[in-house]
């Protein structure tokens, strides 16, 4: 079966109790126990459902893993993963990576004892260099987040198998349509499906998933201790949402390399980020390991002064936080996805007040660019 096909029949699209073709959503938050001697597969919706065990079986078969777990929102995914980790123990983790997830880390997990490294995973000897005695982990997002820096998934994985580490992805940007990091030997993916799962901008969600069964154990267990579940009806649409993934990503990412290319001939730009250009630095490595460049770029406008003007007058772009929808959404690092970054690190990463980050939806690209072009003129 090719993977298009998959997305839609890979054995979670029927309901087993009534054939209905769409998951029901089982609204329900316990459930009758017919012989207490023997409970039932469910008894209760925190420890398990059957809508969430649906969404949860067709992103691990689309990853192709064989456990998943859905979350309440994708930084719920992520700290929920990192709650496998104890005092004492250190993690390799991009230095650019999601704002929140820097957050996280820097608030919360080093208070907790777990201390972080954050290196340039765009080489891989950064990540073999950062690895201390009780290093446990390897963090990677790859594209990166604002600036799509790419770093080498084999790479990593070779590093981490050396040193017994445990190797863990977010996965958000391109999807498993576009990339499936367990099939090149990482151990955990991670989603938030608030983007291009969900597609729709509609729900705020996450997914993780593993083929490893010991950590698939411990991640299920943080699930269902620290009860950071997504409730059935998030479930049914990021379920309803994964349906068209195939046509969206293609559709948008198509849009995507077209806004790219055009922003790179427009004086008022000084540099495009997108992996899908040959002038892009890990344009090499990511062919090698994804399957397109996804639908997310990155764009340094010639000042502060055009950056707003852009800003202001952009009638099609939702100017807001997040990515992945049908509608296109225009970003700004700096005040949104990296606010919780300081301003040093944001600078000397790249992260500047003239950085734009565009998410590319389903509108025509010629529309798109036209609207961008705007606020110039
Ligand atoms: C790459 C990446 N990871 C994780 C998250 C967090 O996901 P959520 O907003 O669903 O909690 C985001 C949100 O923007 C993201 O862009």
């Amino acid at each position: 079966m090719k993977y298009g096909t998959k997305i839609l029949h890979n054995g979670n699209e029927v309901d087993a109790h009534t054939g209905a073709i769409s998951i029901p959503i089982y609204q329900a938050s316990t459930y009758h126990q017919h012989d207490i001697e023997q409970p039932g597969k469910y008894d209760y919706g925190r420890s398990g459902n059957p809508t969430r065990e649906a969404l949860e079986k067709t992103v691990a078969a689309l990853e192709g893993g064989r456990y998943g777990y859905a979350f309440s929102s994708g930084i719920a995914a992520v700290s929920s993963v990192l709650s496998i980790f104890r005092p004492g123990d250190h993690i390799i983790a991009p230095e650019d990576i999601y704002g929140g997830t820097y957050r996280m880390l820097t608030s919360f997990f080093t208070e907790f004892g777990i201390e972080v490294s954050f290196v340039d995973m765009q080489d891989a000897n950064h990540i073999e260099a950062a690895v201390k005695d009780h290093t446990k982990a390897i963090f990677l997002e790859t594209p990166s987040n604002p600036l799509l820096k790419i770093a080498d998934l084999k790479a990593a994985v070779d590093i981490a198998k050396k040193h017994g580490l445990i190797t863990m992805i977010d996965n958000t940007f391109m999807s498993p349509y576009l990339q499936r990091p367990l099939e090149l030997g990482i151990d955990i993916s991670i989603h938030s499906a608030t983007k291009f799962l969900g597609g729709h901008s509609d729900v705020i969600g996450g997914v993780v998933v593993t083929d490893r069964e010991d950590l698939a154990k411990k991640i299920y267990f943080v699930q269902n201790g620290y009860g950071a579940i997504l409730g059935p009806h998030d479930c049914w649409l990021l379920h309803r949402g994964i349906k068209t993934l195939r046509a969206r990503m293609e559709m948008q990412q198509k849009s995507a390399g077209e806004i790219a290319k055009w922003l790179q001939q427009q004086s008022w730009v000084e540099e495009v980020y997108y992996p899908g250009l040959e002038s892009h630095k890990g344009f090499h490595i990511h062919a090698g390991q994804a399957s397109g460049a996804g639908a997310v770029l990155s764009f340094k406008a010639v000042s502060e002064e055009v950056t707003k003007a852009i800003m202001k007058n952009v009638k099609l772009w939702a100017v807001a936080v997040s990515l992945g929808g049908v509608e296109s959404i225009l970003s700004y690092p700096v005040k949104m996805s990296h606010a919780a970054m300081p301003e040093v690190e944001r600078e000397r990463l790249g992260i500047t007040n003239t950085l734009i980050r565009l998410s590319v939806g389903l509108e025509e690209a010629d529309d798109l660019m036209e609207d961008l072009a705007r606020g110039i003129s």
